[in-house]
């Protein structure tokens, strides 16, 4: 596995690489990202990870400089996973010039869910994407439905902006309790980990309810919120979506996803599931 931290070097590599694959990430790897990782490896001759903390997707009371960063760990969990290429660009190499150029998402996509309670972060998303695509010029690119915000502003950047390259979605990774994989899991305390796997939990529930026929999303959505609540969450969604644009749900054939966001203690955790 051959770690690039410069522009240059990883075009260099990627000259040979045949048909690539890019899996980027902000590191602090676990199995969700590994998941993707092999995932990757079946639809391209060699793997190219990024790990890079994007500053530009961080709001001014995020976590940007508490971001967990584990450098030489993810080495080793990628290098395991039969990925080829790293890059791994400091803020100098990604960022050189002050970024004063970047891609706005539809303000009708991101005014809504995780783009409504964290203005800019989808347009720090879809520039440090481009940028990396542009980087990398791979043939396909994965990301994760954990962020299905994420993945849908980033295929529609795909398509409207006519980027040649294929998004290949991956399905979350949970832990045993259901808790989706997320490195900001290891901000919560034992009791909070405990707690921690109740999202989910009201997430299947409203999904099962709705697979048997329930039509009342606002009583399911409410319903969730209180329990949330009562277990001292404090939830800023749920939200049962259509797949397509997450607008709300408008014919009863349209395909659904139940979407939250809920903080616990001071770790905000999303999750959703498709319906
Ligand atoms: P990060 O949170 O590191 O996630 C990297 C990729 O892993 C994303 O596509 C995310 O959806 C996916 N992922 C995270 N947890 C997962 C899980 N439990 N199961 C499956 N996939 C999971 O998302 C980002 O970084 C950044 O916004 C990025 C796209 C790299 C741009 O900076």
């Amino acid at each position: 596995m051959q770690i690039h931290t410069t522009v240059d070097s990883l075009r260099v590599a990627r000259r040979s690489a045949g048909r690539a694959a890019l899996v980027p990430t902000m590191g602090n790897l676990h199995e969700g990202h590994i998941t993707l990782m092999r995932q990757a490896g079946e639809h391209a001759d060699a793997v190219i990870a990024s790990i890079f903390v994007n500053r530009l997707q961080f709001g001014p009371n995020d976590d940007f400089d508490k971001y967990p960063r584990t450098l030489e760990a993810d080495f080793e969990k990628l290098e395991a996973a039969g990925v080829a290429h790293v890059f791994t660009p400091d803020e100098s190499a990604m960022y050189p010039t002050r970024q004063t150029y970047h891609v706005d998402p539809d303000p009708a996509q991101i005014a809504t869910l995780e783009g409504a309670f964290r203005p800019g972060h989808f347009r720090g998303v879809a520039t440090v994407v481009l940028k990396l695509l542009n980087i990398v010029q791979p043939d396909v690119a994965l990301f994760g439905k954990k962020d299905y915000q994420q993945l849908m502003v980033l295929r529609n950047m795909v398509r409207q902006l006519a980027i040649p390259v294929e998004v290949l979605p991956g399905e979350t990774v949970r832990a045993d309790d259901g808790l989706a994989l997320s490195s900001r899991n290891r901000y919560l305390s034992a009791d909070e980990r405990r707690e921690a796997g109740r999202i989910y939990r009201c997430l299947t529930r409203i999904r099962d309810a709705i697979r048997a026929g329930d039509t009342h999303f606002d009583g399911l959505e409410r319903a969730a919120m209180t329990e949330l609540a009562a277990h001292h969450w404090q939830p800023d969604y749920v939200a049962v979506r259509r797949q397509a644009d997450l607008q709300a749900p408008q014919t009863p054939n349209d395909a659904l996803v139940v979407l939250a966001a809920a903080r616990l203690g001071t770790t905000r955790l999303i999750d959703n599931l498709e319906i």
